[in-house]
């Protein structure tokens, strides 16, 4: 097949790691006889540094026509001024936003040869296969923030429509895994979550009567990740709580390197990037793991391209080599460690 694929390398270890995803889309063309177009876009840091703007128009009109997008990471200390005027999340948070990705899939699991590495015991991250879908568009990230001399505010609401796309969307995903699904919310507190109880137990009952439904507050669930975490199965959050409880549960796969991630809304191109940041303090290193956004290429041949198999091969690549032996620093232990570059090497030959 033939894809338009946009990078957006963005900031700190973003490009390093954007560049390990490139080496493995260039094999799979090769290996599977695909063609892949890439168009190279600013965002972030990088972008506020060039044109002022964390998100210029080129960049998003880039993004609107490509078949996919891979992002790195953006952020890092030259623009964490809190009286910045702009500051590079904002790039990436409108091109959730303008893109309408209302749904980030962030998959956890625990290769076997690293559950020493959990500050979890390994007995209790056996099994663990965890999805957590995490409402991407909208909540306290989205609402209206001011200031009034010394009280800020920031707004967070949720329409039924808001809710029930993305529950549908998780509640599907359940039925095609365990039929098990858990909403997290803070229900003895806040309204915005009342209205996800009401509206997840109604998808459910209506739409999806197959599929078990457990409702849990996120502070208790916070726990239960680490307790149990091998109990749960697809789990559906707002924006806030699943970026909090996703950094979590990458402790369990042993390094938040590890882990990808998918934004997806209603057709259009997907976005797919590594859940962990742009770690300034390694950039320029060739020292940041690789593997998160080489999984997040999978989940992007997966998801926007239809490309099962090819999917399944950089999967199959990246347990191959860890099962070999082969580390990033993140997960050496103190031991031998790979750069980024030797890691996607390794990578790319088991393809
Ligand atoms: C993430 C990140 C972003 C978020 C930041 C960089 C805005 O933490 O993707 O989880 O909070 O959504
Ligand atoms: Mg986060």
């Amino acid at each position: 097949m033939h894809a338009n694929i946009t990078l957006l390398p963005g900031d700190g270890i973003g490009p390093e790691v954007v560049a390990a995803g490139l080496a493995v889309l260039n094999q799979i063309a090769t290996r599977f006889e695909h063609s892949f177009d890439y168009h190279e876009a600013l965002i972030g840091g990088a972008a506020i540094d060039a044109t002022g703007n964390p998100l210029p128009d080129e960049s998003l009109a880039r993004c609107r026509s490509a078949d996919a997008i891979l992002l790195g990471a953006v952020g890092g200390p030259k623009w964490s001024d809190p009286n910045a005027p702009v500051r590079p999340e904002q790039g990436l948070l409108k091109l959730r936003r303008e893109l309408g990705l209302f749904a980030n899939l962030r998959p956890v699991t625990v290769h076997p040869d690293l559950m020493d590495l959990a500050p979890v015991k390994s007995d209790r991250l056996v099994g663990v296969n965890l999805l957590v879908v995490r409402e991407l568009t909208g909540g306290i990230y989205f609402g209206e923030k001011r200031r009034d001399g010394d009280v800020a505010f920031d707004g967070c609401s949720y329409s039924v429509q808001e809710v029930e796309r993305v529950v549908r969307l998780a509640a599907r995903l359940a039925g095609q895994r365990s039929k098990r699904l858990t909403q997290v919310d803070k229900a003895n507190v806040l309204e915005t979550s009342r209205l996800w109880r009401q509206v997840t137990t109604r998808v459910l009952a209506e739409e999806f009567p197959e599929i078990t439904l457990e409702h849990q507050l996120v502070d208790s669930m916070a726990m239960h990740l680490i307790a149990k975490p091998a109990a749960y199965d697809v789990i559906v959050t707002e924006n806030l709580f699943g970026d909090i409880l996703t950094d979590e549960a990458a402790l369990l796969a042993g390094s938040l390197g590890l882990l990808p991630s998918a934004s997806l809304g209603d057709g259009g191109p997907g976005l797919y990037e590594p859940i962990h940041g742009s770690a300034p303090d390694i950039a320029g290193q060739d020292k940041a793991n690789p593997i998160g956004t080489i999984l997040s290429v999978a989940m992007m041949l997966r998801w926007s391209l239809k490309l099962e198999a090819e999917a399944a091969a950089i999967e199959t690549a990246v347990a191959s080599v860890l099962s070999a032996g082969l580390r990033t620093a993140d997960i050496a232990a103190g031991g031998a460690a790979l750069g980024t570059e030797a890691m996607t090497a390794a990578i790319v030959a088991a393809l």
